[in-house]
């Protein structure tokens, strides 16, 4: 379907990334600006109120340049995208308003997007590496910071969730876990770097023994603290001597654990196309064992760009072009939420 002369701009700011894209009437990226906030490294976590602060400085430069990089004029962008959640309250607050207040001084429509949604739905950004998208059904596993969650997607709008973390979301636990050893926020990206020369049958963790599709993660946690403390007694320097080690062994329990619930997903619903996504969807090793797994198997796997991973306006622009074809709208009086499922 050729739809020529739409454009959606799409804002997120639900946690510590200011971004803004445009994605044409075919799903098409013309652009995708993304503003990272490095001054929460210092703290070793998001700090929410310098992370609004962040977004209001950032908002008004990151959505011209988006414009501009797009090649289009404002008058050109027929909806507006934004985040509504879930997120930090005052982050959310930062693009909703800002959404709010573009559409009302242009006369154009919003459309309000599910952060989870836009996740699952980077899939169908369409640029120049990507042009094949997964059909409906497929499965989701949406892993990241906030989320652990393997999902059913029956179409754009119809996401169920089969299985979710019990505690902590996978992206928990490679930060929380690198926090010990001492490595800088957010720790996923350096256990990554570290896994990739260490072994990964070095250390033992416990497995965690949870019923269906839900996981858990903090027993893992808990045992990876464990190994640190009782080595620690014996060896001023274990940590710094174990570094790769550790982080390959980490790794590939969190892998384990996320594996063997997307494989009983996968016997249990027959479905045959596999995608993941979210924060931890850009691990080296996740994304191996997710691509062997559907090569063996005979699935379909959609794994995505590593900069589509991450928290990025494309994924709300496209999310709000599925909505957008389907006017379905939303009012101004709509507020952001902080927490809501998919
Ligand atoms: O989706 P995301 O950007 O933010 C939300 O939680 O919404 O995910 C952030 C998470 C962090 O926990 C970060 O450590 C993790 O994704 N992450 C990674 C990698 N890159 C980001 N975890 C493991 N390996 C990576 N390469």
């Amino acid at each position: 379907m050729i739809e020529n002369d739409i454009y959606i701009l799409g804002i997120e700011s639900s946690c510590d990334d200011t971004s803004a894209a445009i994605v044409d009437g075919n799903g098409k990226l013309l652009s995708n600006v993304i503003a990272s906030q490095k001054v929460h490294e210092l703290y070793g976590g998001v700090v929410p109120e310098l992370a609004s602060r962040a977004h209001q400085q950032n908002i008004v430069p990151v959505v011209s340049e988006a414009i501009r990089q797009a090649s289009i004029s404002k008058e050109q962008i027929s909806a507006i995208a934004y985040t509504r959640g879930p997120g930090l309250l005052g982050s959310l607050l930062v693009g909703t308003s800002f959404a709010k207040g573009l559409a009302i001084a242009m006369n154009i429509p919003m459309v309000d997007v599910n952060h989870l949604h836009g996740h699952v739905l980077s899939h169908f950004i369409i640029d120049d590496d990507n042009v094949e998208v997964p059909e409906f059904p497929f499965l989701c596993l949406l892993i990241s910071g906030g989320n652990s969650q393997i999902i059913k997607v029956e179409s754009p709008d119809n996401m169920i969730i089969l299985g979710k973390t019990i505690d902590d979301a996978a992206g928990e636990a490679f930060d929380k876990c690198a926090k010990v050893m001492g490595l800088p926020y957010p720790g996923g990206p350096h256990i990554d770097r570290l896994a990739a020369v260490g072994n990964p049958n070095r250390f033992k963790f416990s497995k965690p023994h949870i019923p269906g599709l839900d996981y858990s993660f903090s027993g893992l946690k808990t045992s990876f603290l464990y190994t640190l403390r009782d080595n620690l007694k014996e060896d001023d320097a274990f940590v710094v001597n174990n570094m790769a080690d550790l982080a390959a062994s980490l790794q590939h329990s969190i892998i384990t654990i996320l594996m063997d619930k997307l494989h009983k997903t996968v016997i249990d619903t027959g479905i045959k196309t596999v995608a993941i996504a979210g924060g931890v969807s850009a691990n080296s090793g996740v994304r191996g064992a997710v691509a062997e797994y559907c090569k063996k198997n005979n699935l379909k796997a959609f794994i995505p760009k590593r900069s589509f991973t991450t928290d990025n306006a494309a994924m709300i622009a496209i999310a709000g072009l599925f909505k957008y074809r389907n006017n379905d709208f939303c009012s101004l009086e709509k507020a952001p939420f902080a927490r809501v499922e998919i």
